[in-house]
């Protein structure tokens, strides 16, 4: 009888996650093994929640953003014999092994599920946010970034033809990759990110500069966790809300909004504040993420066939390799000095 392997999509969506499916699907498949996907995540393995994955179901999705399985950030381990119902049901359903994409906390569970109920797991690192250790990029992180540089090349023109300050605010969690990353391709002149700290009253000062040059505007670019600090130390994260979700995540945003009334208030410079938001994980990934996405995907399908479980698909320099979940979830991987240092060289 062929091994059943499932496969699962969890935490927020990004750009690349059909194109592992499609990629590990299609060589299981192949190789002989029956795939099940998973509707929605974790919630899918305790709900028995299962849609069948073949040849045919993966055809035409490489380059479709979001994920045909669906998802949640429902947490095994924080729902009320949550874990004991999942063990069951992947036993009553004979799946053998199961393939879980996400970022931290999907992984997470996984990394649980494989130490402590001797499940047999395999990890494929997603997350627009790119903050997961062992692996030098996330695929969907490149999309991101391309969507808010080109974002930032339209803002210029609006801020250019009405002499104002735009502060846009960008995704990425706790730390600030696609921030920087986006900020250095599209010459944003001030960048603030939760990894650096730059006071209120230094931004203010660096577009004073650059306004009193020959420039009439500025972009500034946020990271939605970055804090907002003050010369006298006093420092502000800025949430929605007091509501955490299952796995403990606040919900960011409004950092741009405030940071923008500030500029305005201290500089007298009309300012305005731009929120990306879920655009910058929506439609089509590049051809980068769709490639890496395929790679990490047949990664973990060959990781199936030799039965390495407990580990992560992972690139390191350009090899695709296999690490411990254990290190991918362990500690948030921040942007490095040496970008944070490139960025600052172009700040008036
Ligand atoms: O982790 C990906 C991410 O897009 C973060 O950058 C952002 O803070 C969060 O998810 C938003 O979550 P939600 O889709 O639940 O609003």
């Amino acid at each position: 009888m062929a091994k059943k392997v499932a496969i699962l999509t969890g935490g927020g969506d990004c750009p690349g996650l059909n194109a592992v499916i499609r990629a590990v699907t299609l060589k299981l498949t192949r190789a002989g093994y029956e795939m099940v996907g998973v509707r929605g995540g974790w919630r899918g393995l305790m709900e028995n929640d299962y849609m069948p994955l073949d040849i045919k179901s993966i055809s035409g999705i490489l380059h479709r953003g979001g994920t045909i399985l669906g998802t949640s950030r429902t947490n095994p381990m924080k729902t009320e014999g949550g874990v004991e119902l999942l063990v069951d049901n992947l036993r009553q359903k004979e799946i053998w092994a199961t393939i879980a994409i996400g970022g931290d906390d999907t992984l997470g569970v996984a990394n649980q599920l494989h130490g402590k109920y001797a499940l047999n797991m395999v990890g494929v690192p997603k997350t627009i946010d790119n903050d997961l250790s062992g692996t030098d990029y996330t695929f969907g992180f490149d999309t991101a970034v391309q969507i808010a540089t080109e974002n930032i090349d339209r803002l210029h023109t609006t801020a250019e033809s009405h002499d104002r300050v735009i502060v846009v605010e960008i995704m990425g969690r706790h730390t600030g990759w696609i921030t920087i990353m986006a900020g250095i391709a599209g010459g944003a002149d001030v960048i603030l990110i939760p990894e650096y700290d730059i006071s209120v009253e230094e931004t203010c000062d660096i577009i004073r500069r650059r306004q009193s040059g020959d420039k009439s505007f500025s972009i500034v670019a946020v990271s939605e966790g970055a804090k907002l600090v003050t010369r006298e130390g006093e420092e502000q994260m800025v949430t929605q809300s007091d509501e955490v979700d299952a796995f403990g995540n606040v919900k960011l945003g409004g950092v741009a909004s405030l940071l923008a009334k500030e500029i305005e208030r201290r500089t007298g410079f009309e300012t305005r504040a731009t929120v990306l938001g879920h655009i910058q994980r929506g439609g089509t990934p590049t051809a980068h993420d769709r490639i890496l996405a395929t790679r990490y995907g047949a990664k973990a399908a060959e990781m199936v066939q030799n039965e390495e479980f407990g580990l992560m698909a992972a690139l390191q320099g350009d090899a695709i390799v296999a690490v411990p979940l254990q290190v991918a979830v362990g500690e948030r991987k921040v942007v490095r000095q040496e970008f944070w240092d490139l960025a600052q060289t172009f700040f008036a």
